[in-house]
């Protein structure tokens, strides 16, 4: 299949111009002025903007959790993925029963047959062990080039400190980046068992028991413990508070080779969305702050602190009593009921993974916080540098795959969950009015998405092998 863009402007993650793209199989062979071919399928891109499709490198399709899973899968997120721009996530491995091996496997058979864009994975490390030590070393071999630790959930996912540490030395001799979720599960354990003694069981609970201040002591504890592991790679997730982009200045500071993402949920929204009546639809560990947690966060995106905007995707119904239609057949799935007289059973997780770009591009683009390039290099470059994608995934070059997303920047529209594609009954966005929206999307050559119309299909998402990423700090 031979395709040419015509017309259009491509937009990278450092320059603006206008040319024509070939795209020949699955990747682009040329990019250039007036371009021909004899048979090429040709698409006048004339008012449009094109961009690399976007990475989202933290989202979690089909996780159990509560009694129930996150409520899409690796074929209707990769689907809500697509309509918003983004062809390439990265889900997570739980480290469950048996050996790192055995879970990428099971991991693998679910996520291969129904992924409908392509797709690599981080390993969890919430166990640790003489044979979990030996087999972080083989994790390349799998295509796994990160994984995740977690200083919060006792007795569930948290590692020590002192396991942590021993974990980022291995990392760092296996070529592997570690991924941090710091919150302070000691005090968080602490402050959830008196708010339940006191009664105190709405939402806004979730947001009290698990205090800024641990997210910011624990950013600086992974740093330090990093610092201490031979000066291993570190990246902090789902950055939200005005103190760890702080910590991450400080870090940077001394040397360290510390990264950082946010999430759109973090720069919009404070722990006041969880007062509403539907509030548990904003439950999501870490919770959201304040506003002043937001215009720090905003800071650091604008100077280029944070070098990262992913989603943390993970949804789950508000009213997993009552169906909604999705292509055509009503689904159900248990979600954020389970916690209606008690805040700690409320499913933790948002949808975000179709909102992400379009609601940046209004939002950051739009309102003058970023630039169209900064908007590629945060959704689409860094990730896939960071993650050890690049130039395959998140670029505009030839021999990158072609991955492309043919944006109007005129476009109007009124969002919400009637537009997103999620397998869910709420969207944290509704009725926001947009400016600019991806209008056809195309997967490996293959489009995918066009207007309204979705062509992509299970299994049409490929699992990416990645390689060694690259610090940017
Ligand atoms: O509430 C969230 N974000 N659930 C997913 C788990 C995590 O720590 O990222
Ligand atoms: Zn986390
Ligand atoms: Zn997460």
């Amino acid at each position: 299949m031979t395709t040419i863009i015509k017309n259009g402007t491509l937009i990278t993650a450092s320059e603006t111009y206008q040319a024509d793209i070939l795209i020949e199989g699955e990747q682009i062979s040329l990019i250039g002025q007036d371009l021909s071919h004899s048979n090429a399928e040709l698409i006048d891109a004339s008012g449009l903007l094109v961009l690399p499709g976007g990475v989202d490198p933290h989202v979690h399709l089909d996780l159990p959790m509560f009694d129930t899973v996150s409520s899409d899968d690796h074929y209707t997120g990769g689907k809500a993925a697509a309509f918003g721009g983004t062809t390439t996530v990265i889900d997570f491995v739980p480290q469950d029963e048996g050996t790192l091996a055995d879970n990428i496997a099971r991991w693998r058979a679910k996520a291969d047959p129904l992924a409908s864009v392509d797709f690599g994975f981080h390993m969890n490390i919430t166990r640790f062990n003489q044979d979990v030590a030996r087999e972080i070393f083989s994790l390349p071999d799998l295509g796994i080039t990160s994984l995740k630790v977690f200083t919060a959930y006792n007795q569930r996912l948290r590692l020590s400190d002192g396991e942590i540490f021993r974990v980022m030395r291995l990392a760092r001799s296996a070529g592997i980046l570690t991924m941090v979720h710091a919150e302070n599960g000691d005090v968080i354990d602490i402050l959830v068992d008196e708010a339940l003694a006191a009664g105190n069981t709405a939402p806004i609970f979730h947001a009290k028991t698990r205090p800024a201040w641990g997210a910011v002591e624990a950013s600086l504890r992974a740093a330090a413990l990093a610092g201490q592991a031979g000066d291993a790679p570190l990246y902090l997730v789902h950055m939200n508070t005005a103190g760890e982009v702080n910590q991450l200045v400080y870090a940077r500071e001394h040397g360290l080779k510390m990264m950082g993402e946010t999430c759109p949920q973090y720069l919009f929204f404070t722990e006041e969305d969880l007062r509403r009546e539907d509030g548990a639809k904003w439950v999501c560990s870490p919770p959201m702050r304040k506003p002043i947690d937001n215009q720090r966060l905003w800071k650091g995106v604008e100077e280029k602190t944070i070098q990262v905007i992913a989603t943390d995707h993970c949804p789950f119904f508000y009213d997993g009593t009552t169906p909604v239609v999705y292509e055509g057949q009503p689904v159900a799935i248990p979600g954020k009921e389970l916690g209606r007289d008690n805040f700690t059973k409320i499913p933790n997780g948002l949808p975000g993974l179709g909102d992400r770009m379009p609601i940046m591009w209004t939002e950051g683009v739009g309102r003058g916080h970023i630039t169209p390039n900064q908007f590629v290099a945060m959704h689409c470059t860094n990730p896939a540098k960071i993650f050890g994608l690049y130039p395959q995934k998140g670029s505009l070059v030839p021999g990158a795959d072609a991955d492309i997303a043919l944006w109007d920047p005129n476009k109007e529209l009124t969002y919400g969950v009637n537009v997103a594609h999620h397998r869910t009954d709420y969207n944290l966005y509704e009725d926001w009015q947009l400016r600019g929206f991806p209008v056809m999307v195309f997967l490996r050559g293959q489009k995918i998405v066009d207007g309204e119309n979705w062509y992509g299909k299970p299994g049409g998402g490929r699992y990416l092998n990645r390689n060694e990423g690259e610090i940017l700090t």
